[in-house]
């Protein structure tokens, strides 16, 4: 191994503090892209982000505004002629903290706990994305990188990435690249290390059914108005058939089926129900028949209430028929379906069940198709010799059930390749209470990015 790459993760073993205290300077900063309330505190990480890009040296490093949260880039350019490009992808942005009651420390405020860093975002991503700058200003100090970089951090993940798709378009010359280095991932298990090669898409919606003009008595009026409350509890339970199917129409038309060495591949990860059921907590498995939990969270499409609201819900009770109910509602989409096209079988579900007693719209929010990618591509080799020199065992391929929109918009609008990494937990309460950072995977995470670094170019 060359002195270079030792003297890096030297750096990276001595400054650990100090990485760690940044680590909490950026987490303080309450970026929260879904509520307006933040806009100040989401700019004011754009510029942390771009502060950071600096201090490692990076050029051009420029903050673009969009119709709704900036964007952050940055460039290194290295000596070596005909060196290969890298986008790094991040995003600075992080879900709502609610429900502040569960959470054990101030969501904004971290706190050591055991080998954990708590916080909103010390996660999903702002670990990882540090992770990822902390590797390359290790290998800077005493070294060159031998490819050139360029970086792309925003703030709209969390919300589906609504402006990136016009930006990239916009910007192809400056985000030009062989192949995006997307951060935003995770591993198994502290000692189980992975490599992400799918990601579900999302199609995400607000359903909201109006009844009576206004709340009425319950005693008074209650048997002669349709409750709006039980109208959107029948559309959504008639969501799925007893099969744990989704019943809008052409939902499965385009799903690829499971191929029997797919299953095999899923089978070979050690996830059982016995570690779904400790993980999740739940009293019971529940899922769509024919399958396994690591099937129907990797490449099964699913339809899941994120959210319901009808009439009273505070303390004590209150007699009331309520005018208005709404729920928000999630589909997580496989390979090859469309987001609009999900939409539009939402749209026909209503227009065929909903009663003629209420009224209902249907507001649109995140949308993402699903993506792959390219297992043999020797980068992902570099990942994963990084990733045997850091935990001595190789990693295993995975299907995760979550969705990062940029990775499917490289590829459709600049035939873009993503490799994907990242080194969160799936028990660090992401968008939960008391979302949490293992700080010793986090460190590996760190020494695998200055390997992998090394790796692409030894
Ligand atoms: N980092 C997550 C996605 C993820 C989670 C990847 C776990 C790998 C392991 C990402 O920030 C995320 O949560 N995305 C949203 C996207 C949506 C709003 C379009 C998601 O999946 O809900
Ligand atoms: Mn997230």
């Amino acid at each position: 191994m060359s002195a270079n790459r030792n003297s890096a993760l030297d750096y990276a073993q001595k400054n650990r503090d100090r990485f760690l205290e940044e680590l909490k300077t950026f987490v303080r900063i309450p970026s929260v892209s879904t509520d307006p309330q933040y806009q100040a505190q989401v700019e004011a990480a754009a510029t942390w982000v771009a502060d950071q890009l600096r201090s490692l040296g990076m050029n051009n490093v420029a903050i673009y505004p969009t119709a709704r949260h900036p964007l952050v880039y940055g460039e290194y350019r290295c000596a070596a002629p005909q060196a290969a490009t890298l986008l790094v992808y991040g995003h600075y942005d992080v879900q709502p903290p609610e429900p502040l009651e569960l959470w054990q420390s101030p969501p904004f405020e971290p706190t050591l706990s055991g080998e954990y860093l708590v916080g909103r975002g010390v996660s999903d991503m702002k670990g990882q994305l540090l992770a990822g700058l902390k590797a390359i200003e290790s290998i800077l100090k005493a070294d060159q990188l031998n490819v050139n970089l360029r970086f792309l951090v925003e703030g709209e993940e969390e919300i589906g990435s609504p402006s990136l798709e016009k930006f990239i378009a916009e910007h192809q010359d400056l985000l030009g690249a062989d192949l995006a280095l997307n951060l935003d991932s995770g591993i198994l298990a502290p000692d189980f290390p992975t490599i992400t090669i799918a990601l579900r898409g999302l199609a995400y919606f607000e359903l909201r059914v109006y009844g009576p003009a206004g709340d009425l008595h319950s005693g008074v009026f209650g048997g002669a108005v349709h409750n709006p409350a039980q109208v959107l509890c029948e559309l959504i339970a008639g969501m799925h058939d007893a099969q744990g199917r989704v019943t809008l129409p052409g939902f499965y038309d385009r799903v690829r089926p499971l191929s029997e060495a797919e299953r095999q591949s899923l089978a070979r990860l050690p996830l059982d129900d016995a570690y779904f059921l400790k993980i999740t907590g739940a009293p019971a498995l529940f899922g769509e028949e024919g399958y396994t939990s690591a099937e129907r969270i990797g490449a099964r499409p699913t339809l899941e209430v994120n959210g319901l609201y009808s009439g009273y819900i505070g303390e004590g009770s209150k007699t009331v028929l309520p005018a208005y109910a709404m729920a928000k509602i999630s589909c997580r989409l496989v390979p090859d379906q469309d987001p609009a096209e999900v939409h539009q079988q939402l749209f026909d579900y209503l227009k065929a069940h909903a009663p003629s007693t209420v009224r209902w719209e249907v507001i649109q929010h995140a949308a993402a198709p699903a993506a792959m990618i390219e297992p043999d591509r020797p980068e992902v080799i570099a990942l994963s010799r990084a990733m045997e020199q850091v935990w001595g065992r190789k990693p295993a391929f995975k299907r995760e059930g979550g969705s990062i929109p940029v990775v499917a918009q490289l590829k459709s609008i600049l035939s873009m390749p993503t490799i994907l990494t990242g080194f969160g937990l799936p028990d660090d309460n992401l968008h939960a209470p008391n979302e949490r950072l293992h700080l010793p995977t986090w460190q590996r995470g760190i020494e695998t990015l200055i390997h992998f670094f090394y790796n692409l170019t030894e």
